[in-house]
């Protein structure tokens, strides 16, 4: 990136101007740095709108032929890294067009007919983000695919399930797993909606209101891949909702990541036991040799406020703006870009982790054997059997397992006097219901 103090006026839009902008105006306007990201897109929407102003005869296709030319050499340039990027130049949009000038002359000052800096960004960006969703989907499967995998290959873990994190009833790891599963599920298809609601175009909606100019805005929209144009033209340059959304996605999906970052952490200390992390995904401690900590987990657990401030941001941003297109809107970019970097990383960390975890059966197996975690069972049974209302065999249960407590023992391991001293009709047959597979089996689903 270079920085020149602009001399003369702008030559895109300073022609009423008799001073240069000062050089904090110059910093302050500038979105170059930012913004740089929307090249690729940039050179397409340019390339559509061109073949479109062709196609309709509003310039004539030797200049067409010219521009999209002139277009591929600077996307050559960009793409190789022999491109020069002027702070001067403000944005993508002016930087392109200005070396295009630079590459086939003036004829490249037609390229901006029946256009406007407003459409343009706006298509760009919507391009962006489009692709933003697709990869987004695309790193969410793959995490869905390694919790699948390791669905099938620990298919007879049985680990205590969590209320308020206090032993609560038995599950297995698969059932644990699969919830996380579903939850990105719900994450993923959030994005194929947000990629479905933003693919209308706005390109030809030019400054605000429009063109005078014979354009065909369904072509354009078609060739960039757009379902159609956008009906309102006012909308079309001021609507930011799309990236709201994008940013709403991303937060909510960092969040999940977070829950599941959360139980990592819990479940590789000593005390839990559940799983290991591998070497590749912990880190060690300068001072206490035995430590292994997971980073990792801890780091997607906490990108979540980058996620979360970036949806605020933007919405911040976009309360109360009068339509159509505000200078404010020039914020929208950062945050989009970074929430989506922070969440391909925090996706891919998440895959990486899992794939190579190791989980630990018997500690799972006697955490949720401790705990009194079929207590639930008792109750049932009492209802089954004696007919006893749910609220009184809860009371029951209470009293049992405060006497199992009294004696330091697992509910399988009092006698049936001790629970018969407590509810008289109990019989033998109790015990099978105190096993943690039975209880987890008979609350499968029915279908
Ligand atoms: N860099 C600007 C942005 O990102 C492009 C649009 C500028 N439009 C204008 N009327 N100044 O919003």
């Amino acid at each position: 990136m270079t920085t020149k103090k602009q001399e003369t006026q702008n030559k895109m839009w300073g022609g009423r101007f008799e001073a240069a902008p000062s050089d904090i105006m110059q910093q302050i306007n500038a979105s170059i740095d930012v913004d740089h990201r929307l090249w690729r897109q940039d050179i397409a929407g340019s390339k559509a709108h061109c073949a479109m102003l062709v196609s309709q005869g509003i310039i004539s296709p030797e200049d067409g032929q010219a521009i999209t030319q002139g277009l591929d050499l600077v996307a050559n340039e960009i793409d190789e890294g022999r491109f020069e990027f002027k702070v001067e130049l403000e944005d993508i949009h002016m930087n392109i067009e200005g070396r295009l000038r630079e590459l086939i002359g003036d004829v490249a000052g037609k390229l901006h007919t029946a256009r406007s800096r407003n459409d343009q960004v706006a298509t760009d960006f919507k391009l962006w983000v489009r692709e933003a969703c697709q990869d987004a989907c695309d790193k969410i499967t793959s995490l869905q695919n390694t919790i699948e995998d390791l669905v099938e290959k620990y298919d007879d873990h049985i680990m205590p399930g969590f209320t308020h994190l206090q032993v609560a009833q038995p599950v297995t790891l698969n059932i644990h797993l699969d919830a996380y599963w579903n939850m990105l599920e719900r994450d993923r298809t959030r994005f194929v909606d947000c990629h479905n609601r933003l693919n209308q175009s706005p390109l030809g909606a030019c400054a605000l209101s429009g063109t005078g100019f014979n354009t065909d805005r369904e072509m354009t929209a078609h060739m960039l891949g757009f379902d159609g144009a956008m009906d309102n033209t006012m909308d079309a340059v001021s609507a930011r909702d799309f990236a709201v959304e994008f940013l709403f996605c991303s937060a909510q999906c960092g969040l999940n990541l977070s829950r599941l970052s959360e139980e990592i952490i819990l479940w590789a200390t000593p005390q839990f036991g559940f799983m290991t992390l591998s070497d590749d995904w912990s880190t060690g401690s300068s001072i206490m040799p035995q430590k292994k900590n997971p980073d990792a987990a801890e780091l997607v657990r906490a990108k979540t406020g980058r996620l979360n401030g970036n949806l605020l941001q933007l919405m911040t941003v976009m309360k109360a703006l009068p339509l159509a297109y505000n200078k404010d809107m020039q914020e929208d970019k950062a945050s989009v870009f970074e929430s989506f970097d922070t969440l391909s990383l925090c996706l891919e960390a998440m895959t990486g982790m899992l794939e190579s975890a190791t989980f630990h059966k018997e500690p799972m197996r006697a955490a949720a054997e401790s705990g009194y975690a079929t207590a639930t069972e008792i109750a049932d049974w009492l209802v089954r059997n004696l007919d006893m209302p749910f609220r009184d065999a809860h009371h029951v249960t209470g009293r049992i397992v405060k006497m199992a407590e009294e004696k330091n023992c697992q509910l399988d391991e009092l006698d049936l006097s001790d629970m018969q001293a407590v509810e008289e009709r109990i019989t033998d047959d109790i015990y099978e219901y105190l096993n943690c597979e039975k209880a987890i089996e008979s609350r499968l689903p029915k279908s």
